[in-house]
């Protein structure tokens, strides 16, 4: 079966989604103890949004994801020291085997509502060297949930388009809180960081962006939405953009 991240998604993904600004990776790196003599694993890495910042601060970044299109992205980014490979949440356990160096950091942005969320919790947090962490990346609300009256107008379109437009991807807090106490029911230690930027963004890049969240069907109707987001062209239009970091690690 064709996944939700194949194709035209993952082309909107790569010119479409921004990577993790580097004052947020400076500081995930230092909450995670991330060393510069070691690997990190990035689960369902997109076209890099993660890994590519993170390369900066370590040995390698192993970006994983089973989407063989997110990958070639990826690989088109020509990213230094930033390996792809295919696969899932279910492949964690393996990949305990093959490297050299320890595995300090195992990243997770925007995508563990994808997964099983508590047997990747432990396999993850199995993977990771004494005193590295496992961080839960997630960026919200959805630029169509936001609180500004142009993402208002965003809304409006797509619910004349498709319907309600309710699903958030988990990035509220009770998802959050559902994941700490996941992550104690598992005898791992948790800490959140949370940081907030703004965004000044266009209509085009709104229109991408959604391309890039529109699975599917729905993307055929791309051309109506942007006929509908029309109004806003020329409009200042900036987006705020929460991160929050569930970082979660064994006790010592
Ligand atoms: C919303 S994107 C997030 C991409 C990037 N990490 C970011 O922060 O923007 C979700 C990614 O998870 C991947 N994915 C979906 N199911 C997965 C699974 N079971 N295991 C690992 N990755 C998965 C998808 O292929 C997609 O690339």
């Amino acid at each position: 079966m064709r996944s939700d991240f194949a194709g035209t998604t993952a082309q909107y993904y790569a010119g479409f989604r921004r990577d993790l600004p580097a004052d947020q990776t400076a500081l995930l790196v230092a909450a995670a103890g991330l060393r510069a003599d070691d690997i990190a694993l990035d689960l369902g890495c997109g076209t890099g949004q993660l890994a590519v910042p993170l390369a900066q601060h370590c040995a390698a970044v192993v970006a994983i994801d089973p989407e063989p299109d997110m990958l070639a992205g990826l690989r088109a980014r020509r990213a230094e020291r930033v390996v792809c490979v295919l696969g899932d949440d279910r492949d964690l356990p393996v990949l305990a085997v093959p490297f050299a160096a320890p595995i300090g950091l195992v990243t997770i942005g925007n995508a563990l509502h994808w997964m099983d969320e508590r047997s990747t919790l432990r396999a993850a947090a199995a993977l990771v060297r004494q005193g590295g962490a496992v961080a839960v990346v997630t960026q919200g609300p959805p630029l169509w949930l936001g609180r500004a009256p142009w993402q208002r107008t965003v809304r409006e379109a797509l619910e004349s388009l498709y319907g309600p437009v309710t699903g958030n991807c988990r990035t509220d807090s009770t998802a959050l809180e559902e994941r700490r106490a996941t992550a104690a029911e598992l005898g791992l230690a948790t800490e959140v960081l949370t940081w907030t930027a703004e965004y000044p963004v266009t209509v085009d890049w709104v229109i991408g962006h959604l391309g890039s969240a529109l699975g599917g069907d729905k993307l055929s109707r791309v051309e109506e939405l942007t006929v509908l987001l029309e109004p806003l062209r020329g409009e200042p239009m900036v987006e705020e953009v929460t991160t929050s970091v569930l970082v979660v690690r064994r006790h010592e």
